[in-house]
């Protein structure tokens, strides 16, 4: 599906289960390789980078096998460190492979992953961490080559609490020998998701949800099943999607605290929600309020929510402010909604959005994934219809949005 089209101006009604987490399943993947046998992981979502990541551990031996939402990963075949190369250039994250490379085999062998559209995308902080277990890090060409002869645990302190770096760390530390104490790491839900797959295979880990991580090295790992969690972010989407169509719908499968700052934001704005173990309910009548945001990592609001919430203030009563602090990339989408005749003005990392109901339909590109998914956040609130070409970049995160948005009641498809 590249093309999606969107007829605008349509409430919201419905309910629909909220696909498995992204960015909780590509490290979970990645940490089987560290066990010498049998994953099986649940609730996994059917979206292009869990192809991509099923890829790259069959093209270095683990078998893998995928089942509607349960995919089995078994490690013992595994018979390569080299992640090829056209795998990093197509999706970057493949570069939380390295970190189990490196603990299971004592070398890691990959490319630098490049930036992308939100951002250069640096990996110093990851190199920092294996660095400091006592690896070398050494470039051979466009080659990055990580080993050694033995990992030994040690403290590693993060400037900036890298999800990545977090996750690598956390994955190269879990054979080592002795106690490793990660300082200022990450803690987002999918940090926490981590740590219990991986205590949950036989790993010590302790501080999960903290920015302390302690992680004693064990020898072995065991056979192990888990399920992942619903997709905060793809939660936080068609929350976003409400408050620009207006109505009321039901998202199920997803915990309420781990998009708390994003609810806490839609309530301000004046969206009703309802807070259940496993669901949510969200009501909005009428255009959302004005409100300034900076996004910042978690438990603040989640730049992986920005441009979407950037198309709610398009359609906002008043003016509405965002300061983006973690990918200085992420403001390309404003370009493309401005062509849906949205007031937006990007300064460097800030943006005033001039609310104004509605937008007009229009023809818009895709940029990235986030930002594609704003384009149909806007176009839900926009007079006519609105076509967002490029698509695949949606589809690297979304199971199928054209799906769950009509369950919720859009006038939507996509087109080849
Ligand atoms: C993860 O990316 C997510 N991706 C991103 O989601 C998310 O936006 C990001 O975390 C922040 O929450 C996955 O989990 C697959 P970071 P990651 O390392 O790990 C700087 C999506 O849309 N930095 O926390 O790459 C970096 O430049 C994606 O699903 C360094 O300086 O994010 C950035 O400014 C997009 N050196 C900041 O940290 C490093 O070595 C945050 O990056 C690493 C990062």
């Amino acid at each position: 599906m590249s093309i999606i089209q969107v007829q605008g101006l349509r409430s919201l009604e419905g309910e629909i289960k909220v696909q498995g987490s992204k960015n909780a399943v590509l490290p979970i993947m990645a940490a089987a390789v560290l066990h010498k046998g049998r994953t099986v992981i649940h609730n996994v979502p059917r979206i292009q980078d869990v192809f991509c990541m099923l890829g790259i551990l069959q093209s270095i031996g683990c078998s893998c096998s995928l089942d509607g939402h349960k995919l089995t990963i078994d490690g013992a075949s595994l018979s390569q460190s080299e992640i090829p190369e056209e795998y990093i250039k197509s999706m970057r994250s493949s570069i939380i492979l390295s970190g189990p490379l490196l603990g299971r085999t004592g070398s890691a062998v990959t490319s630098f992953p490049g930036g992308c559209s939100i951002g250069k995308r640096p990996i110093d902080l990851h190199l920092m961490a294996f660095r400091a277990l006592g690896a070398g890090v050494k470039e051979k060409g466009d080659k990055l080559i990580v080993s050694a002869k033995k990992l030994k645990g040690a403290d590693i302190y993060f400037p900036f609490p890298s999800v990545g770096a977090t996750e690598n760390a956390l994955m190269a530390a879990v054979h080592a020998e002795g106690v490793t104490v990660i300082h200022g790491a990450a803690k987002e839900p999918e940090i926490k998701s981590l740590c219990s797959f991986l205590n949950n295979m036989g790993a010590r880990i302790h501080g999960a949800g903290t920015s302390r991580l302690a992680v004693t090295g064990v020898k072995e790992l065991h056979d192990s099943e888990f399920t992942v969690a619903g997709d905060r972010i793809v939660a936080g989407t068609y929350l976003a999607a409400v408050m620009a169509a207006q109505g009321s719908i039901v998202l199920n499968g997803v915990l309420p605290e781990d998009l708390r700052s994003a609810l806490r934001i839609a309530e301000k704005m004046g969206a009703e929600i309802r807070e259940y173990e496993n669901h949510l309910e969200v009501s909005m009548m009428g255009r959302p309020d004005s409100i300034d945001v900076v996004t910042e990592p978690y438990p603040g609001f989640p730049t992986d929510l920005q441009s979407q919430l950037m198309a709610v203030m398009a359609v906002s009563r008043g003016t509405s402010r965002i300061s983006e602090t973690i990918f200085e990339g992420r403001f390309k989408t404003a370009e493309e909604l401005r062509r849906l005749g949205a007031d937006i003005i990007v300064k460097e990392k800030k943006a005033v959005i001039h609310g104004q109901h509605p937008l007009k339909g229009g023809f818009v590109t895709a940029t990235d994934l986030r930002g594609g998914a704003a384009l149909v956040v806007a176009g839900l609130a926009s007079e006519g219809i609105t076509e967002i070409h490029e698509c695949h970049h949606v589809e690297r995160g979304y199971e199928d949005i054209c799906r769950d948005l009509t369950s919720l009641g859009a006038a939507i498809r996509g087109m080849e």
